[in-house]
């Protein structure tokens, strides 16, 4: 689905360079469930933002499918996130006036081809809280919300960085398990960020950053289930 050729990502900062990306070739296929490991300022973010059209590279190029995103102008890039992508992120960004059922329809109602709020909320086991307000929700199940949010325009591909990282273990092993069902029962393709390499162990294909570089690929021959992941 994604090609990533020779991705470089550098921020000029007054007189130092900052080379978040430096030479990143990455792949990813249909179906397929990644975690993208790496120590704090491997370029994880850059990498995942790049792929979801929120960030353009300084040289390489990524092909999404038919599109070359390096070549889009915003415009395109806007209408790519809008169709294709579903973004979770640390922090949920839920709206704290709407309920969880409305925080959905936000996304459905200007989508093309999306499934309901309830059906995107019964699939991250959410149907019991479809009226409360994210104020009246554990930090679970707002991410839950998040997520469901994320994927009830049927994105193609979901792109999660660092969806536990706010959330204790026992959340967040919910959490993961509502990604893997996504993952395996729509067939969205999905790349997670972590900091925790015991979630590794739940994916198709680990890739570590390391300082801007692929520093290895790996794949799992035997996959864990989300709820046998053990920090
Ligand atoms: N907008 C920016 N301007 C300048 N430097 C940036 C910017 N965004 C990221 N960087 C730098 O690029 C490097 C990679 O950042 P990135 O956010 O991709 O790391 P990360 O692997 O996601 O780290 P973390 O695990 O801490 O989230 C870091 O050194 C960071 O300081
Ligand atoms: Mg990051």
């Amino acid at each position: 689905m994604f090609t990533a050729r020779g991705l470089t990502k550098v921020y000029p900062m007054g007189d130092v360079v900052v080379h978040a990306l430096r030479g990143v070739d990455f792949d990813l296929f249909p179906g397929e469930l990644v975690v993208l490991l790496g120590p704090s300022g491997s370029g994880k973010s850059t990498l995942l933002n790049v792929l979801g059209g929120l960030d353009v590279p300084t040289e390489g190029h990524v092909v999404y499918r038919d599109h070359n995103l390096t070549e889009a102008g915003e415009a395109a890039l806007t209408e790519y996130r809008r169709d294709h992508v579903g973004f979770v992120f640390q922090f949920y960004n839920l709206i704290p006036s709407l309920t969880a059922r409305e925080n959905v329809s936000l996304v459905t109602e200007i989508s093309t081809d999306p499934m309901t709020p309830e059906a995107a909320l019964e699939l991250v086991g959410l149907s019991g809280r479809l009226d409360h307000f994210p104020a009246q929700l554990s930090g679970g199940e707002q991410q839950r919300v998040a997520i469901a949010r994320a994927i009830a325009k049927q994105p193609d591909v979901l792109l999660c960085d660092e969806p536990t990282g706010a959330l204790d273990i026992t959340t967040g092993v919910v959490v993961l398990e509502a990604l893997a069902k996504v993952n395996q029962e729509l067939g969205t393709a999905t790349v997670v960020i972590t900091h925790n390499a015991a979630i590794a162990a739940m994916a198709d294909r680990v890739v570590r950053l390391a300082d801007g570089h692929v520093s290895g690929v790996e794949r799992n021959r035997t996959k864990v289930a989300a709820r046998d992941v053990t920090w």
